[in-house]
């Protein structure tokens, strides 16, 4: 076990009180208590009142965002190539074509405009972007060019837990947008994730879709009593998220902008202990107001290698966001994308949670500053 792990959930004893409510109400699948984490949720992201739906995971919500924008095979999907593998799974499942885009520049893993810019035409279906811990993409040019070539634009949020752009909150940008309540991610049920829909025939369709094509459910059963009086409307899927899991996030969503402003503070405590350090850069370091989620803390240099090595001799857990998917053994490609590239050799992902004390930070960055 690290000294110090990369990643630590914040639970706390009300989130435990309010599972166990759950748990004692003896209704633990779906029900009312979705139904307000939902409604919580979208007003927080700023959307329209019931265009939120809960469902399993992150990877649900890219799947149905896919699914409802129409993706079949053979249409043009861009993704970039620094991503979690979730939205290339799920394209590849929907039998799409998939082009990938490198990152903005050495120092920023976010989609780069110039290259998509390269990639695009009127033939592209959609365009998944995913904010990089938090940090935005370029939604003027993304929206510009939306407007230009009328491609569907889906938002992979995971990180983005609500950081905003001008003043808007991310995930209600795009068509579609997805969330995830993975384990390490700010708030979180274990699994779990959130799919937005912009249009409201996208959200009647996301309910049937995650509940196996039913058009019902066994809450409305149990509370209209009738039985046995259902259609299966199209081909479904199990992607549901419950009332238990459900409960944690709702309790975790009244206070995610204090918990964020924790990370703020981490960010900040960081930057001030790197900051004589000639060998490394933050990423997003010049992001310096309290805006953004802070999913990542992610630093970069020249000897990688030589702090991996520090860091695994001095229990210090860390990560890599992320292999590019074009170096990933079952979708290899061999364009060259030299952005993406020099980050995988430069970046290291470091520990940041509401848990990570000032002294845990003093020490990763004494290590840090050895080399
Ligand atoms: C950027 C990103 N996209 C998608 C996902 C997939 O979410 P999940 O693991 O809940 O399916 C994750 C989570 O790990 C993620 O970090």
């Amino acid at each position: 076990m690290a000294k110090i792990p990369y990643f630590v959930p914040d639970i706390s004893a009300k989130e435990i009180g309010a599972v166990n409510k759950v748990l004692c109400s003896r209704w633990i699948s779906a029900g009312n208590i979705l139904s307000e984490c939902e409604r919580k949720f979208e007003k927080k992201l700023n959307v329209n009142k019931g265009h939120c739906v809960g469902v399993s995971s992150g990877y649900s919500a890219l799947y149905l965002s896919m699914l409802l924008a129409g993706i079949k095979k053979n249409d043009i999907v861009l993704m970039p190539n620094i991503n979690f593998v979730a939205s290339m799974n799920a394209a590849k499942q929907l039998n799409a074509r998939i082009k990938l885009v490198d990152s903005e520049s050495k120092f920023n893993p976010n989609i780069s405009i110039n290259d998509l810019k390269k990639k695009l035409s009127s033939k592209v279906k959609a365009i998944i972007v995913m904010h990089y811990g938090g940090y935005p993409c370029d939604m003027h040019e993304l929206l510009k060019l939306k407007k230009k070539y009328n491609f569907i634009l889906i938002e992979d949020s995971c990180h983005a837990i609500f950081s905003k752009y001008q003043g808007k909150t991310l995930g209600s940008f795009g068509d579609f947008s997805a969330f995830s309540f993975y384990a390490n991610k700010n708030i979180t049920s274990g699994e779990g994730g959130m799919l937005y829909c912009k249009k409201a025939k996208d959200v009647k369709r996301a309910k049937l879709l995650k509940n196996h094509g039913l058009n019902t459910n066994s809450f409305l059963h149990k509370n209209q009593s009738f039985h046995a009086r259902y259609d299966i409307k199209e081909t479904g899927f199990n992607f549901r998220l419950d009332d238990l899991r459900a409960s944690l996030l709702s309790t975790q969503l009244d206070n995610i902008e204090k918990k964020n402003k924790i990370r703020y503070k981490i960010f900040l405590e960081y930057k001030k202990n790197l900051k004589k350090n000639k060998k490394i850069n933050i990423l997003f370091s010049e992001y310096s107001t309290n805006e953004y989620s802070r999913h990542l803390f992610v630093i970069k240099t020249n000897f990688k290698k030589l702090l991996e090595k520090k860091l695994k001799k001095n229990g210090i857990s860390y990560s890599c966001h992320y292999k590019p998917i074009s170096y990933l053994s079952a979708y290899k490609n061999k364009e060259k994308f030299p952005n993406s590239k020099n980050l995988f050799e430069t970046i290291i992902s470091l520990p940041i949670y509401p848990k990570l004390t000032k002294n845990k930070i003093s020490k990763i960055c004494d290590i840090i500053n050895s080399i």
